[in-house]
């Protein structure tokens, strides 16, 4: 399969993500975990696809339904198995799902784990089949890959969001995609009561919990009673201040939260995500696209944090 496009993501390349224990990390591995990709060739008793088809890969490839576990995480796209930064790749057949016709390769690239993390934060506590949010606060942290496919998704659900940035600029950006409230987390630090004040004391009922270390605290701060935080990332750190952490127990029972820890999402929540974004014609916010041949340079913009939604590299 000829590539053509790919997102930039970090699970590989900073040596960070060592926090599963089947998931070891090699000195070199191809990066990259998601990539929308035509068909070159099929092989022997494969009769879903065909040369020309577009798809979109799956970054758990043997995560076909219900709940995630090791043995799935130990075939992960861009580790421990090698990515998808690549000019030709073999796939199982199972593990692909067809490119919407509406969206470029560019586009459909950034949703394999972007989108669908910010999919199933949303509803993955809901029965498949029943996504919502209609009428409900839903607070994002930052302006990057999840958190804006969490806002599209939000808002052509009928949901109220509040997103944080630490760029006045970047807000602009967010309110042009329907963002209801914005806060920028550097000149507003106390965040978590502004989002108390603008959703009139009631909280947000879900939060993307992308921040980690320096934000979680204040999410219990802000969450809704019987709300849902939903720990993603850590681009704040990945070990908690040593001052201010009352007992997560605590916090947790004080308003009747939820806290669930989200690991991406299994290919039929993915393909019930492409039937939604295809009824609201959601087109994924590419900020940068770069060609393969400076492929470092998309991972050093990504690190320079400027980037609102997600890096691409086109492959051809
Ligand atoms: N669990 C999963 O399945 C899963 C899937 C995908 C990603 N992740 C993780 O989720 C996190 C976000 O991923 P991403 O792809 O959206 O990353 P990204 O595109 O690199 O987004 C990073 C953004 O986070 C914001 N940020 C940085 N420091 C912050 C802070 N202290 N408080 C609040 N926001 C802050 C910044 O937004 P501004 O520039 O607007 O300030 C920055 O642009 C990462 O840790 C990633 O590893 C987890």
């Amino acid at each position: 399969m000829p590539f053509l496009s790919t997102t930039v993501t970090w699970r590989s390349p900073k040596g960070r993500y060592t926090h599963h224990r089947s998931v070891g990390q090699d000195a070199t591995i191809v990066p990259c975990s998601d990539m929308s990709g035509t068909i070159l060739t099929v092989g022997p008793g494969v009769t879903q696809w065909a040369a020309g088809d577009r798809v979109l890969s799956t970054f758990l490839p043997e995560h076909q339904t219900g709940q995630v576990s090791e043995k799935h995480l130990a075939l992960g796209l861009g580790l421990p198995l090698d990515g998808v930064l690549a000019t030709h790749r073999v796939f199982p057949a199972y593990s692909l799902v067809r490119t919407p016709d509406y969206l470029t390769d560019e586009e459909a690239c950034t949703l394999p784990i972007a989108a669908v993390t910010a999919w199933m934060s949303i509803n993955g506590m809901r029965p498949l089949g029943q996504s919502g949010g209609k009428d409900e606060y839903i607070l994002l942290q930052g302006t990057g890959g999840v958190a804006i496919a969490g806002l599209q998704i939000a808002k052509a659900a009928g949901a109220k969001v509040i997103i944080t940035s630490s760029s006045d600029a970047k807000l602009d950006r967010a309110k042009q995609l329907g963002a209801d409230a914005t806060i920028n987390y550097r000149t507003n630090p106390d965040w978590e009561l502004a989002v108390t004040q603008v959703t009139d004391g009631h909280g947000a009922d879900i939060i993307l919990e992308t921040g980690g270390a320096q934000t979680l605290r204040k999410s219990f701060d802000c969450i809704a009673f019987g709300g849902l935080i939903d720990c993603i990332g850590y681009v704040s750190g990945k070990v908690d201040a040593t001052d201010d952490r009352l007992n997560v127990n605590l916090l947790a029972l004080r308003r009747n939260v939820t806290l669930k820890g989200i690991l991406n999402g299994p290919k039929d929540r993915f393909e019930e995500m492409l039937q939604f974004y295809q009824t609201h014609q959601i087109h994924p916010v590419v900020h940068r696209s770069f060609p393969f041949s400076e492929a470092p340079e998309a991972f050093r913009f990504l690190e320079s944090g400027s980037h609102f939604g997600k890096v691409v590299i086109r492959v051809q």
